[in-house]
């Protein structure tokens, strides 16, 4: 316990030395011009190109410059030696899916300071894996959970109490008390999303509620609604690219998993322009991500198929939704 309480206490600190404020030169007035603007931290405002920054803000480019270069000596914009790395993989965890095979599939569960994501027509069982996983990692170690609680950002009202009290049941958890252990938002516009997201971290460090896992019911849904047609794509990507990096930010330093779901419309590989690019090959990128494309069989079955992983080969497994969740088929 005194041990979680000093990590805690780290966190709060690491998150204080990342506020605005601290860049030499940024007073509160432009600091809370640049949060306007959705640049919430050093790393934010080091890494974005300073035209791109200026534009947003609409602060001088000369300014912004030196803004800029202040945040970056202040933050250490090293390395990781690769030893450190190795450490830091060493506390990745897993919660299982409910189906065996679906584990197998992803490598043992789904993965601590990862983002896991699922795409696939309606009705293929995202949300259904969200409301199992939320359960599940509540579970003990040796039932395959992390004995800990769980957040929810719901954009399209699809969280359901009484599905999750039928598989929390199924699992052997008290209904009730596994309700308590779930934190549910919904969210109405993708700034709403975005910010849902940042308040993570105050429900872990201030409120003391042990969130390991963290699913957003969907990912796309609010920013596809709100940037329509051609002309607002890349408007719509570096909103996304902004989202990925507070989520991947989230799961490296709290090590939690993160579960997204995505709607497709005709072309999963296509839909939106290549997003594992964009995970992957992020700045801060740590974080692995697996991409789980469903799709539906005979009845309750599903078929699960890996794409772009990492580090496990391609593959497919699967599973069946019943009454009691997510199960092997
Ligand atoms: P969209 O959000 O519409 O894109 O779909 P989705 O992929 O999120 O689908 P979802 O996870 O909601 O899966 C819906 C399917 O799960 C249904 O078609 C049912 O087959 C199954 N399902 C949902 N609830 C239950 C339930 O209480 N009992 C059983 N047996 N099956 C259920
Ligand atoms: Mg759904």
């Amino acid at each position: 316990m005194a041990e979680e309480k000093e990590k805690r206490k780290e966190l709060e600190e690491e998150n204080v030395k990342d506020e605005l404020e601290n860049i030499p030169g940024v007073g509160e007035k432009l600091a809370e011009q640049l949060r306007e603007c959705g640049y919430n931290d050093l790393m934010a405002v080091a890494v974005t190109p300073s035209g791109q920054l200026a534009d947003d803000t609409g602060i001088g480019e000369a300014t912004i410059r030196k803004i800029i270069a202040a945040a970056r000596s202040q933050l250490k914009m090293a390395f990781t030696d690769a030893a450190e790395l190795l450490d830091r993989r060493k506390s990745v965890k897993r919660i299982t899916t409910g189906s065996k095979e679906l584990d197998k599939l992803i490598g043992g569960g789904v993965e601590t300071q990862s983002i896991t994501e699922t795409f696939g027509e309606f009705g293929t069982g995202k949300t259904q894996i969200g409301l199992q996983l939320v359960v599940n990692v509540q579970l003990p170690p040796e039932k395959g959970g992390l004995d800990s609680y769980a957040a929810f950002i719901d954009t399209e009202n699809t969280f359901r109490p009484k599905r999750v009290q039928q598989i929390a049941k199924a699992v052997g958890l008290d209904e009730k008390e596994a309700l308590k252990r779930i934190k549910v938002a919904r969210a109405y516009s993708s700034d709403h999303q975005i910010l849902l997201a940042e308040k993570i971290p105050d429900l872990i460090t201030k409120e003391e509620v042990p969130i390991k896992l963290l699913v957003i019911d969907s990912l796309m849904g609010l920013l596809r609604a709100e940037y329509i047609g051609r002309g607002t794509l890349a408007a719509r990507q570096q909103k996304l690219n902004k989202y990925l990096h507070v989520l991947q930010r989230l799961s490296d330093r709290y090590n939690l998993a993160i579960y997204v779901t995505n709607q497709v419309m005709s072309r999963p590989d296509v839909f939106f322009g290549d997003p594992t690019k964009a995970i992957g090959g992020h700045i801060l990128g740590h974080a692995a991500t697996y991409r789980i494309y469903l799709r539906k069989s005979k009845g309750s079955k599903r078929i699960a198929r890996l794409i772009d992983s990492p580090c496990l080969p391609e593959g497919e497994a699967i599973f069946a939704i019943t009454e009691k969740g997510i199960e092997d088929a």
